[in-house]
């Protein structure tokens, strides 16, 4: 059986890929920061089947790298996917209000995890060479729609990790993709009360990637409820000529 390793795994957006996942009928190896943390999953879950907990800083330079070690040395389940949701900071502090100490903070939680989950996994991914491998991100709407700062230039930095992730998985036996979500997805307990989407209906997004070898290198694109289940994907990128002045 496959499995999901998920990064960002206890928050709205990892329950929903922690759901389809195992809907899809793959186990799931989700790093969590702590023990309540993975309480926290279980319940949003729904269930403690088919879940691994691994406990790791996430938003340290060598957290997730320890994880992969764990996975080659036989101690944790080997993983075939990867889903990145890590970050969820979303201050409001005007642009040029933002202290040196809160712009680190939000490039490190909101961007740093999921880079430093795609330089500890990939190479993992590609040693494999399993052809069903797939690499998820999800960035969000708010770094082009610019209504807060931080939250807004991380996701930015987010878009541009994509694109060269696109580009340099083109050929490789991993499908990256990238879901641009202009909703509010919640876990479902909080969803039920604000009336946002419900995680357990996002899901759904992601077993249709997962059963979906055509969709590689592309930004999915969910603006609509709709967006979910029928999906909007484009391939990203942008071939651009190098013209001269003459
Ligand atoms: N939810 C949405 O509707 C939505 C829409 C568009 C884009 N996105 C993007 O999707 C990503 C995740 O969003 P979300 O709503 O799922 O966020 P969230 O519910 O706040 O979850 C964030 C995840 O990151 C972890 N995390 C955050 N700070 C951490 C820290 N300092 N150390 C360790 N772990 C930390 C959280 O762990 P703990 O649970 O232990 O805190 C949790 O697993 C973000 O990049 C967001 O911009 C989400």
């Amino acid at each position: 059986m496959e499995t999901v390793l998920v990064i960002g795994s206890t928050g709205n957006i990892g329950v929903a890929a922690i759901i389809g996942a195992l809907r899809s009928q793959r186990t799931v190896l989700a790093i969590v920061r702590n023990q309540a943390s993975a309480e926290k999953l279980y319940q949003h879950a729904g269930t403690r089947e088919g879940i691994t907990t691994v406990e790791a800083d996430i938003t340290s330079v060598s957290g997730i790298e320890g994880v992969v070690a764990q996975v080659k040395a036989g101690k944790l389940p080997a993983f075939q996917h990867v889903y990145s949701a890590a970050g969820g900071k979303y201050d409001m502090t005007p642009l040029h209000e933002i202290s040196n100490e809160e712009l680190r903070e939000s490039l490190n939680v909101n961007f740093e995890t999921n880079f430093f989950a795609y330089r500890a996994t990939i190479p993992y991914l590609l040693k494999k060479n399993n052809p069903n491998s797939t690499w998820t991100l999800c960035t969000g709407a708010q770094g082009d729609g610019g209504m807060r700062a931080g939250p807004a230039m991380t996701q930015g930095t987010l878009f541009s990790m994509a694109n060269v992730a696109c580009r340099d998985n083109e050929q490789t036996n991993i499908r990256f993709n990238e879901v641009y979500l202009g909703l509010r997805v919640e876990v479902d307990e909080s969803a039920e009360k604000t009336g946002f989407f419900k995680a357990s209906h996002f899901a759904k997004n992601y077993q249709e990637i997962l059963a979906r070898k055509e969709i590689r290198s592309c930004r999915l694109t969910v603006l609509e409820k709709k967006d979910i289940t029928d999906l909007k994907f484009k391939e990203k990128r942008l071939d651009l000529v190098m013209h001269k002045d003459n």
